[in-house]
Parts: C-alpha cells; structure tokens; sequence
C-alpha cells in the first residue's frame, strides 16, 4: 500500500519542470499571444460525489498554479449524453484551447471527439477512457481497483461457511470503460472462489437502482443467503446497504466499494462497509491539469507522462496511469486523513464518537 503512494509521488515527480517548460513555451492554443488560454472542463454527473466534490476544486486549483492566466469553463452533463455532446460542441465553437472530458458514454463521445481534433483543440480524458483521437489520459489501473476490491472482500468472508459462500455482484455502468476494467479484475480474483448468486449492470451508477436490484437479490436468494455484497463503488454500495438493512440483515455481509466517499468512510467506522478503494485525488487532479495546460500552450504530452495508451477510433497517446489504495478501517488514518482528503473532525460525528476511537481516530 505504502509502496503504491509512493509509486504515484514518483511518477508525478517528473511533471512539474515539464509543465514550466510547456508554459515558457511557444504558445502554440494562442497563436496571437493576447488571449488567456481556456480550458473546457467536462464532468459527467452529478450522481457520485467525486466530480464535484473532489476532482473539480482540485483540477481548478492545480490549473490555476500551472498557468495563473488560464480560465477554466466547467459543465456538469447530469448523467445526460446529449446534454454532454452538446456542451462539447459549444466548447469546440468556443475555440477553447483544451477540453478535459470525463465521458457519460465514451463511445456516444467519438463523434465529438473526433469534432474537437478536427478543430485542433486537445482532449484529455479523465479517469474514464474516452474513444476517438484523444491527445492524452488520465486514470488509475481498473483492473487492480477489482482486484483491490475482490480480494478484501475473500479476506472477510474468510470465518463465513467456507465453500458455500454465495456473493452479490453490484457492477457499474456498461457505457463507462472503467466498468468492465472493475469488473473483469473483480473476476480473476472470485471467479471459483466463491459462488456468484445474482449479477447487476448498474445504468448511470445509480444507488437507487441498486438499492432495488438487492432487495430483488434478497428476495431470490434468502436474507441469510447472501455472505459478501461486490459493490463496485460507494454509491452502489450506499444502495445495497440500505436495502439489506430494510430488509433486516443482521450481521450486515461485508460491502465493498470505490471513491472514498465521506459518506463510506463513515459506514467503514461505524461496521457496516467493510472497504473503499482510495484512487488519490490530488495526484490524479494534478496529472490532468499538468496535461490540459501543456495541451493547451501547443506543447506535446509525452514530456509530461510516462505511460501510453491505445483508445478505441485513435492512435496511442501520452498516458499517466496511478495506483489505487485499498482502504479499512485499520488504515483511514494512514491514507485519508494523512492525505488530507477528511479531518478526523469531518469523519467523527458524534454518532461515531465511540467507534472512531476504537478504530484509533482521534
Ligand atoms: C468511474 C470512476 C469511479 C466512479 C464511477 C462512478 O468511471 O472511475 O471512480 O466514480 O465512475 O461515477
């Protein structure tokens, strides 16, 4: 764990006098030298507390140290691919200089996409892979976010009836790539491990959604059937809990999770989560606002990361790939706090007060 933060100081510790060198540079997205570069910033919902939350202020934050004059022009699609497309569109008739694109649908996005390059103006996807002629990605390895999840969720299922152990699978949206990556490193590590009762795809992310899709799991399995519940993220895992909980399961079976949200890291305390993976926002913030501004002085990206990507409809591009962290209540300190994502004050409500302690949060 300590090794894979350590991994992602590295990995960045290039960025910075690259950046610099990128800014000093030619100017090539202002050709006139007048106007203040712009950059577009695409998020894709509103849904999962991260984009907003987290990745906006961060992005915002690191691109206005990069290049003090850059206006960053922000739109949230509200889970919505027309609204998405068309908010690319206006940034493409915009002109703007760089457009950082978290897709809804990435293959509803191609066409824009291929709009944007034909207009030369850069796209950096960010966390999820975008298809098309992208210039550059952002993101952490999906497939170690499952199997992350996949193996904490065997670790406490271990005292459980051993080879009878009978799983819920709460999967992501199948337009977004990261789904599948989830998903298929979720797999490699349960696959013959344990026995898959019931599977969901799960449209836009939506807790609500898997909320129901687990009390129809409930119903068709048996309350005390159902010894370990694969969430892919917290909002999928905020659903299922609740359900279970309406449902009356008691001892909850261990949930897992993805974005470390408040929210879950407060369920983690209080026993009813058992894990969220943590994919470090600053560094993933400050990769892609390293890439958007390089992009949008006209400087190339492969000074600016070490990895390559090949998208689907595009040519290999310039990629900067982080490492995920596995989360339980035994390291929150150690990496959350530590991080600086939440204060111990953020995290300890007063309904929390004694399990905070027990877990050494004070
Ligand atoms: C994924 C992302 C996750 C999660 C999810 C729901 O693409 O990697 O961190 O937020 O979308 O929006």
């Amino acid at each position: 764990m300590r090794a894979g933060i350590r991994h992602v100081v590295l990995t960045l510790g290039v960025i910075p006098m690259a950046v610099a060198l990128a800014a000093c540079g030619s100017g090539g997205g202002d050709p006139d030298g007048q106007s203040a570069p712009r950059i577009g910033l695409l998020l894709p919902d509103a849904t999962t507390a991260r984009w907003e939350a987290q990745d906006r202020p961060l992005l915002e934050k690191k691109i206005r140290q990069l290049c003090a004059d850059c206006v960053v022009e922000h739109a949230n699609a509200k889970n919505d691919v027309a609204i998405q497309q068309e908010q690319m569109d206006s940034m493409i008739t915009k002109g703007v200089d760089a457009i950082v694109l978290v897709a809804v649908d990435a293959r509803s996005l191609a066409n824009e996409v291929r709009d944007a390059a034909q207009a030369d103006i850069p796209v950096i996807a960010y966390d999820r892979l975008a298809e098309g002629p992208i210039s550059g990605f952002v993101s952490f390895d999906g497939q170690e976010v499952g199997r992350l999840q996949g193996r904490a969720l065997l670790r406490a299922m271990r005292d459980d009836s051993a080879g009878k152990r009978q799983i819920v699978m709460m999967n992501g949206d199948p337009s977004d790539p990261n789904a599948a990556q989830f998903k298929k490193g979720a797999l490699s590590v349960l696959a013959g491990r344990v026995k898959i009762g019931k599977a969901y795809d799960t449209l836009q992310w939506r807790p609500e959604t898997a909320n129901m899709n687990m009390s129809g799991a409930l119903s068709a399995l048996g309350v005390a059937n159902i010894h370990g519940v694969y969430a892919a993220n917290d909002g999928l895992a905020a659903g299922s809990i609740s359900a279970l909980k309406a449902n009356k399961v008691d001892p909850l079976p261990p949930v897992t999770g993805q974005d470390a949200e408040l929210g879950a890291v407060q369920r983690i305390v209080g026993g009813e989560q058992y894990m969220t993976v943590y994919k470090p926002f600053g560094p993933e913030a400050s990769a892609g606002a390293t890439m958007a501004v390089t992009a949008a002085h006209g400087a190339a990206l492969d000074r600016v990361a070490k990895d390559t990507v090949r998208p689907t409809g595009g040519k290999q591009v310039p990629a900067v790939m982080l490492t995920p962290v596995s989360v339980t209540v035994g390291n929150i300190k150690d990496t959350l706090v530590k991080d600086g994502v939440y204060t111990v004050g953020q995290i300890c409500v007063p309904r929390l007060a004694s399990a905070c302690s027990k877990a050494g949060l004070t």
